[in-house]
């Protein structure tokens, strides 16, 4: 088997659909650089040995994916201070010496993707999240990091929304409920859908963007499809849209970092390679 000087790979159960090994393999290329990033099916009562197995085969780190997020965090050495807010690990990094660290990426991901496509978002108005699983405390820890005031949180079931505020919001959060959603978008700077609505299978989020002030820019996690039915109504509406796939790229570029220590990021050819998976 070949030696290569940079491998990482990414776990889940299942995998097959990731993107991550084009994303990564796309960074290797462009950077000249001798490297394999595969994906490896984990089942959940193997996760412990896939994980003492990545050490002895010389892995730089992983990538972890669902079902594994929570659980492999007892299996490593370190947990850097986010991911243990979070309390999802999404990136592991092994050491020269075999120790393990954990990172989130996901809510660093989603900034700089906002930050990249829509430069100038409105930070003077709270930011609504709705939904309230992992990828809302992504999104809700990201945006807290941002000079923004309050960000308001909505989900179908409030006590997941309440739990997520009292747990990371640090008194900036406050929880809507579901059925005043349309109201809260009156308020809002930022609009993010961190549920499953809208993705291919799934029903659309029913959301009125029609009282939104004119700058707000509305955000899907949902990349599939790129421009879900929320993201289309406030195209509509003439509101700025932000699609999911950026977050994937830059939660990925983050990892990237924190292996090799190089800067990556979405160029033309990579947007271009994802965008044609799903037009
Ligand atoms: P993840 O960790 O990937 O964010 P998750 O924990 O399964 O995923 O969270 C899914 C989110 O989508 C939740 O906020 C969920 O709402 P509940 O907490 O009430 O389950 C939301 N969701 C899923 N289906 C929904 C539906 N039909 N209507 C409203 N919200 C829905």
């Amino acid at each position: 088997m070949k030696n290569y000087s940079h491998m990482a790979a990414v776990i889940g159960w299942p995998i097959e659909h990731s993107l991550s090994p084009d994303i990564h393999n796309h960074w290797f290329r462009m950077h000249g650089l001798d490297g394999m990033y595969d994906k490896r099916a984990v089942k959940p009562d193997a996760l412990a040995a896939a994980v003492e197995g990545f050490k002895t085969e010389g892995l730089r780190g992983f990538n972890v994916t669902v079902p594994h997020k929570e659980a492999v965090m007892a299996h490593l050495d370190k947990i850097a201070p986010l991911a243990r807010q979070m309390g999802a690990v999404n990136t592991v990094l092994i050491g020269e010496d075999g120790t393990t660290t954990g990172f989130n990426t996901d809510g660093i991901g989603l900034v700089k993707n906002l930050k990249e496509t829509v430069p100038d978002w409105p930070t003077d108005r709270p930011a609504l999240i709705i939904g309230a699983g992992g990828a809302a405390r992504a999104a809700a820890l990201g945006l807290l990091q941002e000079n923004i005031s309050v960000v308001m949180i909505t989900n179908r079931t409030r006590e997941k929304a309440q739990a997520v505020a009292d747990e990371i919001g640090r008194g900036r959060m406050a929880v809507v409920d579901w059925e005043a959603r349309d109201t809260a978008v009156t308020a809002a700077g930022l609009i993010v859908n961190t549920t499953v609505l809208g993705m291919k299978g799934q029903p659309a989020l029913e959301l009125d963007l029609g009282a939104a002030a004119s700058d707000t820019v509305v955000y899907d996690i949902v990349y599939q499809p790129l421009m879900t039915p929320l993201l289309q109504s406030a195209k509509a509406r003439g509101l700025r849209v932000v699609t999911g796939l950026g977050m994937l790229v830059h939660q990925a570029a983050a990892a990237f970092k924190i292996w090799f220590g190089e800067e990556v990021g979405y160029d033309k050819a990579l947007r271009t390679m994802l965008e044609a998976k799903f037009t």
